[in-house]
């Protein structure tokens, strides 16, 4: 039996959601547990062409088992247009035989993104990316207002997630809170939600 794990399942294209899920995987890690960190493929406007299994460079793609066997799962997508970015949501349509056999229930699941502007839709990327989890019976988990950094941000860092205002690195604030949140994660996978599979 492998080791319990945190998958932090992200998609980022310019590198900046990606430095929140390394920040959230260093959380999981001060936790105890293994973080394993994950992406998917761009998505291709030419539906037959196919990417290569294995990414150039950077974090594996995730595979169907990462998803089955995880502990707990961190979701993260750039903001676009409000919402999570399609390659993510191509992988969570392709996760039937997850739901199907209820992989995910009862498991700690939260989300996190990063975005162009201040007001660009943060809040409206997360509360969406919640729905998925919620359908696959996961325990929603955001971040407490007992986490004095969510009291002091001027940019990222929410209640409903981790999130980061991309106009340079991850703000202090926005670190803590990232690491916070992946402890968080762990703490609660830990702990034994037996009674709410199935
Ligand atoms: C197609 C597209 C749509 C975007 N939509 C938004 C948006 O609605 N609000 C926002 O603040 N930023 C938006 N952005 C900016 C990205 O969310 C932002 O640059 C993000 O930090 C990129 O993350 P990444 O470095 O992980 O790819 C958009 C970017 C692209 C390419």
């Amino acid at each position: 039996m492998n080791q319990a794990y945190i998958l932090v399942l992200y998609y980022s294209s310019k590198g900046t959601t990606k430095t929140l899920a390394e920040a959230i995987a260093n959380g999981v890690e001060q936790a105890g547990m293994e973080a394993r960190l994950r992406t998917v493929p761009a998505v291709s406007t030419v539906a037959e062409s196919r990417e290569s299994a294995i990414p150039a460079s950077g974090d594996l793609y995730c595979s169907r088992d990462d998803l089955a066997n995880c502990s707990g799962l961190a979701l993260g997508s750039p903001t676009r247009f409000g919402n999570m970015a399609a390659a993510l949501k191509y992988f969570i349509d392709g996760s039937i035989n997850e739901w199907l056999n209820g992989e995910l229930i009862g498991k700690p699941g939260g989300v996190f993104t990063s975005t162009g502007s201040m007001h660009g839709g943060q809040e409206s990327t997360l509360l969406s990316m919640m729905l998925p989890l919620l359908h696959h019976g996961m325990l929603i988990v955001g971040l407490p207002y007992s986490e004095e950094a969510l009291h002091r941000t001027r940019a990222g860092g929410t209640p409903y997630g981790p999130s980061h205002l991309n106009d340079t690195k991850l703000t202090d604030d926005e670190r803590e809170l990232a690491v916070a949140f992946g402890r968080r994660l762990a703490t609660l996978a830990q702990t034994n939600h037996s009674a709410l599979v199935n």
